[in-house]
């Protein structure tokens, strides 16, 4: 017998019609005499009943969790009494049961997936997909997937496909190397992005290109990052970076209008990367609340309070009123973030009290007029050079919005674009510079004379971020398509012509081949269907990810392999 609806698309309408439904059994109750069962598919959950006295019984009688049954039977409505005005109000009154399969005893009970340990969640990840909330996110995904697909083939985008065996794309993290067996000794890189291919398909004059684009980073991970992730890859060509932003705010906005009926407030909001730092402490501020910095470095420069006089940046943040222990937990997320410490003081009139408030006297007016403090706030201060200062006073004021629940209070997403990146950065460690975003990323007009100079950090790229809710949903750029300022950057960040040849040569080439002005984008897709579900993992979105330790517990990935697979593909077994 044919299904004749999926369980999520009964309505009142077939009140009192047959039905027959295919799906998991759930829950079951013996109460009276009477078999109570949930069935279960994709669409939907209902109650099953089943009479002692009906044929159905003997075979009802044989589920247990997770079998996969046929149900036939009348929809009907619950009796009075056991309504709530909703789909639960129906169920289905059985005249015959099918077994389909029996199943294991489940490791654990569907029902309390959400609490379940992760790790058995992910080991036995075809029965966590079952759970509703999964079945939920993975359908956003698709549907994301699908709205994404429209816009772009509407607005003249072509799908390609580019190759995951290849070279190294520099994204800043490590690659995940595959020995070649053809050829014993060499390795294939797989991609961190299709940066190179996207380009080489505008300079092949494709003009418009999109993919979903599988890529992979050997990096640690965090809630926000998977070593095998989806980006949404975009690429334009004969476009300046204001018709690279409009395109995408569009596209945003188509998606999360088909997909959750949100309609996002256009155009989205720009600051740019020093805006972002200096006011919120970081490139992906999260501005469902406000709360940002002041600046009071003026007001201790050359002052008493040894602290804070020879500072290059005094930032204030002014909080509600807190507890010794919650200004101590704060303090230790500041120094976690490079600040050696978080000065503090509480409004009380006129003046303060409490930590510093001995050194503010003679800045008691400025700080309570520039602050706006009410009494019994506080105020937090980071001071030291300035990156420093406000990335740390940045870690605060996330941690005072997990604790007051600031972000609940705004809207419920919050799209905004960081721009005006630096071109290039200086790493103090190997006391040299590297870029910022990728090498390819084309520096602002105005400021290539500053390559090669002392003032090179002031170089600003033409470089964007997507940012949603604090999370960093895409990043992209003008690229350079001047094969001259392409050599000028690969000199400012230590790359001899020679290496650059040797690493990039193909790449070279053909950036002299006729390439057209050209710049894009990509998404983390996982990453911003992990928002938009409103899910606090990005595990919670992907079918089947890894752990947080770069593991498949289900399939047992990576595991060794034998002698022999070494062998074939030119690699020994390390002495260990
Ligand atoms: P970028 O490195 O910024 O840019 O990556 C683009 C977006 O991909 C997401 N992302 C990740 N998501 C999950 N797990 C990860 N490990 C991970 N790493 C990055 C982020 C990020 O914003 N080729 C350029 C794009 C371009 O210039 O067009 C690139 O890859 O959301």
């Amino acid at each position: 017998m044919k299904r004749t609806a999926m369980i999520g698309q009964l309505s009142p309408t077939h009140a009192g019609q047959p039905v027959t439904l295919q799906g998991w059994v759930g829950r079951r109750r013996d109460l009276g005499g009477l078999i109570f069962l949930e069935l279960r598919d994709r669409s939907g959950l209902i109650q099953v009943q089943v009479e002692p006295d009906s044929p159905a019984f003997a075979q009802a009688d044989r589920l247990r969790a997770e079998y996969v049954a046929e149900i036939e039977g009348t929809y009907q409505l619950r009796p009075e009494g056991q309504r709530k005005g909703n789909a639960a109000d129906y169920e289905v009154i059985a005249s015959r049961v099918k077994v389909l399969n029996t199943a294991r005893t489940p490791p654990f009970e569907l029902e309390k997936g959400a609490e379940v340990a992760e790790d058995i969640r992910l080991k036995y990840r075809y029965l966590d997909l079952r759970r509703p909330e999964m079945q939920r996110a993975l359908m956003l995904r698709s549907r994301a997937t699908a709205a994404v697909t429209a816009f772009l083939d509407a607005e003249g985008f072509v799908a390609v496909e580019t190759p995951m065996l290849t070279k190294s794309t520099p994204e800043g993290a490590r690659d995940f190397l595959v020995p070649s067996r053809l050829n014993p000794g060499e390795f294939y890189a797989l991609p961190q992005s299709p940066q190179l291919f996207k380009q080489l398909l505008m300079i092949a004059g494709l003009d418009r290109y999109y993919q979903l684009a599988r890529c992979f980073r050997d990096e640690d991970l965090r809630a926000d990052r998977q070593p095998d992730f989806t980006q949404l890859d975009m690429e334009m060509s004969f476009v300046e970076q204001e018709d690279v932003l409009e395109l995408q705010e569009r596209l945003l906005s188509h998606v999360f209008k088909t997909v959750l009926d949100v309609e996002l407030p256009l155009p989205f909001p720009r600051l740019s990367y020093q805006d972002a730092m200096d006011r919120y402490g970081s490139d992906k501020p999260d501005l469902r609340f406000g709360m940002a910095f002041g600046d009071v470095t003026d007001l201790f420069a050359g002052g008493d309070f040894a602290a804070f006089a020879d500072a290059g940046a005094v930032k204030v943040l002014a909080a509600p009123d807190l507890t010794r222990k919650q200004i101590d937990e704060l303090e230790r997320v500041a120094k976690q973030n490079g600040a050696k410490g978080l000065a503090w003081a509480r409004r009380s009139g006129e003046g303060f009290t409490g930590g510093i408030s001995k050194f503010l006297t003679a800045q008691t007016a400025a700080l309570l007029e520039r602050t706006a403090l009410p009494e019994g706030g506080i105020l937090l201060f980071a001071a030291g050079e300035w990156k420093r200062a406000v990335t740390a006073l940045g870690a605060v004021r996330l941690g005072l919005r997990d604790l007051f629940s600031l972000a609940a209070a705004g809207p419920q997403f919050h799209v905004s674009w960081v721009t005006d990146f630096p071109q290039l950065e200086y790493d103090e460690e190997s006391a040299t510079w590297t870029y910022m975003h990728h090498p390819f990323t084309a520096p602002h007009p105005d400021d290539v004379a500053l390559f090669g100079t002392a003032r090179q950090g002031e170089i600003r790229a033409q470089a964007y971020d997507l940012v949603l809710n604090g999370f960093e949903i895409g990043g992209g750029s003008i690229r350079i398509h001047d094969p001259a300022v392409q050599q000028q950057m690969f000199t400012a960040i230590g790359f001899s012509p020679e290496e650059a040849r040797k690493q990039f040569g193909f790449f070279l080439d053909a950036l002299e081949s006729g390439t057209p002005p050209h710049g894009g984008i990509a998404w983390g897709f996982d990453r911003l269907v992990m928002v938009m579900s409103g899910a606090s993992s990005i595990r919670e979105v992907i079918a089947f990810p890894k752990n947080n330790r770069g593991a498949d517990l289900m399939a047992l990935a990576p595991s060794p392999v034998s002698a022999a697979q070494l062998e074939e593909v030119g690699l020994e077994k390390s002495g260990k």
